[in-house]
């Protein structure tokens, strides 16, 4: 008998890890995948480009939630999966980082007899319970009968917290899988040249935090900085959807958008990988961002207090440099005067972390029988 896993993905960063995890376990006829997409972003930009790049198949249940408050989408999310989830009747129910989709649907799971809940980047903790990704994370651990962990930090908090041993198993990083299918396709993309750009003359930034982002008095002065940066090397800077209105009012507010930032929709995986691969220096508050720049060596500042991915600051490229804008300022023109922080690959971010989930399932399959 096989196996029936589905697969949960709702936000931009869902779709680069399901893509590796799909891809390994449909190759296995130990397996019968479905996937089902929460509807949580839903712009052809932040979705259905990134299925068709990364050769994800259609949904086999789009729940359409959209978006909302805290409370409306994750509440949306549950009522709408729970129906998909008592016909489809999967034996394992398959989360991965730490979104509203994933969280809403790990609840949901686990409160439908006989159905197991794997969690993919279990165990990273920011210590930081006013981040609403926090709250995903520890509800979603907390119910998991498997916990596939991406960096040391993860099996540690993991143990700390109870989690018995037996469930948490140490994979590596699948959205390093993702990075190194698609860094040829990237390289061919020539995303750089279009937008007339030097090869290692610009920096790229992203922010999407709601720290960051969603009051004036915090973004404004940072990307105050962020103008000073620009002003000495050009920043081109993907403007996620949360971020666009007050970015208006920012640029609207200095009489424009200063020379040298050059101001984007959200792009696909494979021009922002290409731009990724040629930039000086990544600035963002992303997660997976983090781990990317670390992964192909490039420097990276966090605009953020804190990080649940340490393994990118001990071993990788990145350095926090929090919302201090002097601070982040002083950071980008230490890198570009040449001192930069120096880093290593994190050991499991080498291109099979979704292959060794695969193989712990095909072992959970056997143990469960
Ligand atoms: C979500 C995740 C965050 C993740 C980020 C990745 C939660 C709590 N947050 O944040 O962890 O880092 O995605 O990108 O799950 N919007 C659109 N089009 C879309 C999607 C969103 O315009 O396709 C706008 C809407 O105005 C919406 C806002 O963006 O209200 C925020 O979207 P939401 O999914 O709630 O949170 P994100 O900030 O995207
Ligand atoms: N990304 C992208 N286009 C962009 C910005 C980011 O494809 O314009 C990719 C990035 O390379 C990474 C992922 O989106 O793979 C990270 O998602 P995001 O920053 O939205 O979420 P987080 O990782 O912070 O949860």
């Amino acid at each position: 008998m096989t196996l029936r896993v589905m697969l949960i993905a709702g936000a931009r960063p869902n779709f680069m890890k399901i893509a590796a995890v799909h891809r390994a376990l449909v190759a296995r006829p130990a397996f019968e995948v479905s996937l089902v997409h929460t509807g949580q972003h839903y712009d052809a930009a932040m979705s259905r480009l990134f299925f068709e790049e990364l050769g994800i198949p259609a949904p086999d249940v789009n729940l359409d939630v959209g978006s909302g408050t805290h409370a409306v989408q994750t509440a949306e999310i549950m009522k709408r999966f729970e129906p998909v989830v008592l016909e489809r009747r999967p034996h394992l129910v398959v989360v991965v980082g730490d979104v509203n989709s994933t969280a809403a649907c790990a609840m949901v799971a686990k409160k439908i007899a006989g159905i197991g809940l794997a969690h993919v980047e279990a165990g990273l903790r920011s210590f930081d319970r006013t981040m609403p990704e926090e709250i995903n994370r520890l509800v979603t651990d907390a119910l998991s009968d498997l916990l596939f962990t991406s960096e040391p930090s993860g099996e540690r908090n993991l143990r700390a917290e109870g989690i018995p041993p037996e469930r948490i198993v140490p994979v590596g990083n699948v959205m390093i899988d993702t990075l190194r299918t698609h860094l040829p396709r990237a390289a061919a993309a020539g995303t750089r040249g279009r937008l007339g750009l030097p090869p290692k003359g610009y920096a790229l930034m992203t922010l999407h935090r709601p720290s960051n982002v969603d009051d004036p008095a915090v973004f404004g002065p940072l990307m105050d900085a962020i103008a000073e940066v620009a002003a000495r090397l050009p920043v081109v800077f993907p403007v996620h959807p949360r971020t666009r209105t007050t970015l208006e009012r920012w640029g609207a507010a200095r009489g424009g958008v200063p020379a040298g930032l050059v101001v984007q929709d959200p792009l696909g995986y494979l021009d922002f990988l290409s731009l990724m691969t040629e930039a000086r220096l990544l600035m963002t508050d992303s997660g997976g961002v983090q781990e990317e720049t670390t992964a192909l060596g490039i420097p990276c500042l966090t605009l953020r207090e804190n990080t649940e991915r340490p393994a990118t600051v001990d071993v990788g490229t990145n350095r926090l440099v929090g919302q201090d804008p002097a601070r982040l300022r002083d950071a980008a023109f230490e890198v570009l005067a040449g001192r930069e922080k120096q880093g290593r690959v994190p050991e499991g971010w080498d291109g099979r972390a979704a292959v060794r989930i695969a193989d712990a399932l095909e072992r959970w399959d056997r143990r469960l029988r």
